[in-house]
């Protein structure tokens, strides 16, 4: 039965739109607002409330430095035949238009019952949740595993144990740009195998 809640919480799913650094517009977001948007990411599904979500929020100044540190990790981690400046370049500046950089990680806890995919799934459930509030706010996000994202370096500049994982560099801000329409390659009908 669809409802108005319902109704609500459909258009923002459907209306999340990636929207990259480059198209945003450099307006800050409110701290508070940001904090908003982690305590959504709080209530996430979590196996035996383990909890697994961290975020490492980054703005102004240390979000500047985080791209900087982001382009040193690219150039000192890959090698000199295959690096390019350009790339280097990038990691620094994709991050001046962007409000708050949300590193969010999946941090291993103690409770060894719970399997290692479950960890990531809710802290992908986490992340979703991040933007799902986003959207409602009209404020644009970004999920980005661009860069040194996914290598071990990234992990050890975090100070990350081996069995963390670092899901993606979660970009929020303002755009001025409408969101493009968004695409799916299939129909939701597709993927479904209905016993009845
Ligand atoms: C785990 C994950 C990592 C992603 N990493 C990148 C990325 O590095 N670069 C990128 O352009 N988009 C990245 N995306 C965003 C996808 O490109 C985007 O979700 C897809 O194009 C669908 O568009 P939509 O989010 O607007 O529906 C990532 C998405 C997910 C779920």
């Amino acid at each position: 039965m669809i409802n108005e809640k319902f109704a609500i919480v459909a258009d923002v799913i459907k209306n999340r739109r990636s929207i990259g650094g480059a198209k945003m517009n450099g307006k800050r977001i409110a701290d508070t607002t940001v904090m908003e948007l982690l305590e959504l990411a709080h209530w996430a599904p979590t196996h035996g409330r383990t909890e697994p979500w961290h975020f490492f929020v980054y703005t102004g100044d240390a979000l500047l430095q985080f791209g900087l540190d982001h382009g040193a990790l690219y150039w000192n981690n890959t090698p000199e035949e295959t690096r390019m400046q350009a790339t280097r370049e990038k990691l620094e500046n994709n991050i001046k238009m962007v409000s708050h950089m949300v590193v969010s990680v999946m941090k291993r806890g103690t409770n060894e019952k719970i399997p290692h995919i479950e960890e990531v799934a809710a802290a992908s459930a986490a992340i979703q949740n991040m933007l799902l509030g986003a959207t409602a706010l009209g404020i644009a996000s970004f999920w980005s595993t661009g860069g040194m994202t996914l290598k071990p370096a990234m992990k050890q500049h975090l100070g990350l144990g081996n069995e963390d994982i670092v899901l993606g560099l979660i970009f929020l801000g303002y755009s001025d740009e409408p969101a493009k329409p968004g695409i799916r390659n299939s129909s939701a009908a597709d993927k479904i195998k209905w016993m009845n």
